[in-house]
């Protein structure tokens, strides 16, 4: 049994200076259950990380209809913009609108 402790001690040792390692690094672990939003070359999908996932996930996006035209989507966002005071710069609607549109609405590539 004497011979068995000095190696346990070692492996521990190894565990403790691992798990010190790790800490240093910083990592942000995300709930597994965020829905993130689909990435996209369109300008509107850096805006609508910025401006449409603060309040929700973007799981609300996934849940409307793949038919849904633009002017639904345009209405969406007029909608989380009037009635919930989405910080929406009226500038960045039309590429938002876009990019909603594109990604989850009837104008996504088939
Ligand atoms: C200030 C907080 C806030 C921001 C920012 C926000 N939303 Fe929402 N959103 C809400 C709330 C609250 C609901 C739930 C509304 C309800 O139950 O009717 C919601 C619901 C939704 C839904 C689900 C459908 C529905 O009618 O309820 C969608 C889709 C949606 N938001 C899209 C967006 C988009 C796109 C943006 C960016 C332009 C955005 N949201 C930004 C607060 C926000």
């Amino acid at each position: 049994m004497r011979t068995s402790s000095p190696l346990r001690a070692a492996l521990l040792c190894v565990a403790l200076a691992s798990g010190a390692a790790q800490a240093t690094v910083k990592t942000i672990v995300l709930p597994p259950d965020t829905v993130q939003l689909k990435p996209s070359s369109l300008p509107g999908y850096a805006k609508a990380q910025a401006q449409c996932v603060a309040c929700h996930s973007a799981e609300y996006m996934l849940y409307q209809p793949p038919s849904a035209p633009r002017p639904y989507w345009d209405a969406m966002v007029k909608r989380m913009k009037n009635v919930f005071k989405a910080p929406v710069n009226d500038a960045d609607l039309p590429d938002i609108v876009d990019y909603l549109v594109k990604t989850y609405g009837n104008e996504q590539p088939k």
